[in-house]
């Protein structure tokens, strides 16, 4: 299986940074981010990932909510590790392609081809109001814009072949130009000659990852994605979305084994299954009850004075096709609350471990239990790591968890590449332009 540390500060859990002992500055302490990522890489995890967004996010007011830009301190944590894959989030909304790709190529270079990019299109339209917007674009218009962000970036990692520098100071020859290629690419969204000012990186491209569950997401995912992070509740739901997340990858003529498939776990994690509940039970109780129900409404685009807290959902909530930001996760907890029969403060407490990723509170062998049923039931080729609680929530994985991974031959006891594609078993993409070989016209 494969794993990824997700990391968040002091932890998942909302509440996190109020329990006794929490690291008050977590989210801007570079040594803090290095520390959890060597210890990410002495337990053997495929990668470490850094979510983001162009806008203040999160709720600064009750929540450390600081966020160093992801590519800038994965560089970082590249010069303090050797094998760990370093997963960045950008945005194809507010970025554009020739900038965006040039980073991904340096940071896959700067760490010997450790690079992955969390591709999202950004929900919400507080981020467009840093753009010059006042509302997002349409959902499916990101979508839209997303693909054809990907076909450009794509043709610029490919624009320099490999083998295309020479370097060779005898005969003056430092790069054959013959394998680097303008991409003349003109499209709906974008214009760009190319090429990418960065030579062919050590993974050929970085891992390309994303994490958007709607239909649209669905296909933009099957189209380009070789990870998938995402949210599932139960089984079942993480069965189905497996299954037709594969099936698409195929019916897009890809191998549907070359995109893994990685739900978020919060485990909340005790040596006794007591000491986990009641680690749990004094999260929930420090969540700040009124101000999560305002957030939930925001969520919900209802007023706050219709969610009463002890009540459960009210009817007439908007359907997922009336949402124009995150659509899956809106009907995920709507979908949650409603099998459940939960009222809105056991919502929010169910909510506040992982924004809607699955909470698991339990002992290290009930959580590897977890794990392995959901990867031999056709649910995960692994997890993307969200522990409740940080660093003590990930040590306390690393040191029980894995071993157990470790020796129902589960996880890997030791890293058999150096590249993030070759943690995941991904091939090395060849350049497109290698078998059409016409000269770059700028530079013929
Ligand atoms: C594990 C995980 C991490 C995510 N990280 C980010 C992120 O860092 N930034 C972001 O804008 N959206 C993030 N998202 C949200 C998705 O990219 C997407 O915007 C959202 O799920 C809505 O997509 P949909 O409308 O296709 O469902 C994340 C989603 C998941 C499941």
């Amino acid at each position: 299986m494969h794993f990824n540390l997700f990391l968040h500060d002091t932890g998942h859990h909302e509440a996190s940074w109020r329990l006794p002992g929490a690291h008050l500055h977590a989210d801007m302490d570079v040594g803090y981010h290095e520390q959890l990522t060597r210890a990410a890489e002495a337990a053997k995890f495929d990668s470490v990932f850094l979510a983001d967004s162009p806008q203040l996010w999160g709720h600064p007011g009750t929540r450390p909510s600081g966020k160093l830009e992801p590519l800038t301190l994965l560089t970082v944590l590249a010069r303090v590790t050797q094998r760990i894959g370093l997963i960045a989030t950008a945005s194809t909304s507010y970025n554009d392609p020739y900038n965006l790709a040039r980073r991904f190529a340096s940071l896959d270079h700067v760490s010997g081809g450790r690079a992955g990019w969390n591709i999202v299109t950004t929900a919400g339209d507080d981020a467009a109001r840093n753009f010059g917007l006042d509302t997002q674009p349409a959902h499916a218009q990101r979508y839209q814009r997303a693909a054809e962000f990907l076909e450009v970036s794509g043709k610029l990692w490919d624009s320099w072949e490999d083998g295309a520098v020479i370097a060779d100071p005898e005969s003056g020859v430092h790069a054959d130009i013959g394998r680097i290629h303008t991409i003349d690419h003109a499209g709906r969204f974008f214009k760009v000659r190319g090429p990418l000012n960065v030579p062919r990186s050590p993974q050929g491209h970085p891992v390309l990852v994303q994490a958007g569950s709607s239909a649209d997401g669905k296909d933009f995912a099957a189209h380009y994605a070789e990870a998938v992070f995402t949210a599932q509740q139960t089984l079942a739901e993480g069965q189905a979305f497996y299954a037709d997340l594969k099936r698409r990858a195929a019916l897009a003529g890809r191998d549907p084994d070359g995109v893994k498939i990685l739900p978020g776990i919060v485990p909340v994690l005790g040596s006794t299954e007591a000491e986990a509940v009641a680690l749990e039970a004094e999260l929930d109780r420090l969540v700040l009850a009124e101000e999560a129900r305002d957030r939930l409404a925001r969520q919900l685009r209802v007023d706050p004075s219709q969610l009463a807290l002890d009540a459960q959902l009210p009817d007439g909530l908007a359907t997922e096709d009336e949402i124009e930001g995150a659509k899956s996760r809106y009907t995920l907890i709507v979908e949650l609350a409603r099998r459940e029969h939960l009222t809105v403060r056991q919502l929010i407490g169910r909510l506040g471990g992982g924004r809607g990723h699955r909470t698991f509170t339990g002992t290290p062998e009930q959580v590897a239990d977890t794990i392995e049923h959901w990867g031999a039931h056709g649910a995960a080729d692994g997890f993307n790591v969200m522990p409740a609680v940080l660093p003590s929530g990930f040590e306390l994985f690393a040191e029980h968890v894995v071993p157990l991974l470790q020796r129902r031959g589960l996880f890997r006891n030791e890293y058999e590449g150096t590249t993030l594609r070759e943690h995941y078993g991904l091939p090395r993409p060849a350049s497109r332009y290698a078998a059409a070989r016409e000269p770059a016209r700028q530079l013929a």
